[in-house]
């Protein structure tokens, strides 16, 4: 039938609108059953065992699951911010598990083996590392901290150093280098073109996956994942909002997506 489509579009050639559903014929994708529902997104099966779908949802949690929310809106512009930062990302030469968008809110990525570890990139001082450590809000962080968490809900991600990942098995040490080395890369792009948006990065979380023998970067770059400071207020566009009752957590979501999103529907 398609094909029948096909060769009907080169005997009549048809106007540009006509053609738009060829030219999305790739995201005809049958979306199987769920293969795991996390705390913000549900990763789902296809017919193509090379690829998943990822739904971002409206569910939030913080502080280890413990405070739980909905906010309308929210996965739908952590939807379009992660793709956005991906997609830059791959044309400043970062490989990714982005493929392509299926809907406003689920993004069709490389299946990966997800690596166990939650990489933490800080750059300026906030949340956790002011508790713990001699450092207050605000600080400059000269070089940035990167920082491994083992990815765990069950034992709360506790802070890990090289030698624990690898008694663990988490990674090698030809990962555990690459990781690191590609977070700082990551880091550096992403401060430099959110600072066109005048936005700050204090810190974010990243994840990568193993796919044909490459690390690669997966999960999401999202309002959930990173603080985004206003460059110029220093308000908080990002969960904090959810975590300390700062405000409207979705208009905060909305701003920062309108920064970055081109051509963003609002
Ligand atoms: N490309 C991918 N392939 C397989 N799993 C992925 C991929 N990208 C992200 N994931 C995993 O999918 C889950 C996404 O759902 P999320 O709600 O963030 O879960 P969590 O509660 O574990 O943080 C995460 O566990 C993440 O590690
Ligand atoms: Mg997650």
């Amino acid at each position: 039938m398609i094909l029948l489509i096909i060769s009907l579009y080169q005997i009549f050639p048809a106007p540009a609108s006509l053609l738009y559903p060829l030219n999305d014929l790739k995201t005809i994708m049958i979306k199987q059953e769920a293969l795991y529902s996390g705390k913000a997104k549900t990763v789902f099966k296809t017919d193509n065992t090379d690829k998943f779908i990822m739904e971002f949802r409206n569910s939030l949690t913080a502080f280890d699951g413990k405070k739980k929310s909905e906010a309308r809106g929210k996965g739908y512009y952590n939807a379009q911010i992660s793709q956005t930062l991906f997609k830059f990302l791959e044309e400043k030469g970062i490989k990714t598990h982005f493929d392509h968008m299926l809907s406003d809110t689920e993004m069709v990525v490389d299946a990966v083996e997800i690596v166990l570890i939650e990489v933490i990139v800080r750059n300026i001082a906030a949340g956790s590392i002011t508790k713990k450590y001699p450092f207050k809000t605000g600080d400059k962080l000269n070089p940035p901290i990167i920082i491994f968490d083992y990815k765990s809900d069950e034992f709360g991600d506790p802070m890990i150093n090289d030698d624990m990942a690898l008694a663990m098995g988490l990674a090698t040490k030809a990962e555990l280098e690459e990781i690191r080395k590609l977070s700082l890369k990551i880091n550096s792009i992403l401060v430099e073109y959110l600072a066109g948006k005048n936005l700050l990065l204090p810190d974010f979380k990243l994840e990568f996956g193993r796919r044909k023998g490459n690390i690669v970067l997966a999960d999401e770059i999202s309002c959930d994942t990173c603080r985004f400071w206003d460059r110029t207020t220093g308000e908080s566009l990002d969960k904090d909002v959810f975590r300390f009752d700062k405000g409207d957590l979705v208009a905060a979501y909305r701003e920062v997506a309108k920064r970055i999103v081109p051509g963003i529907k609002l």
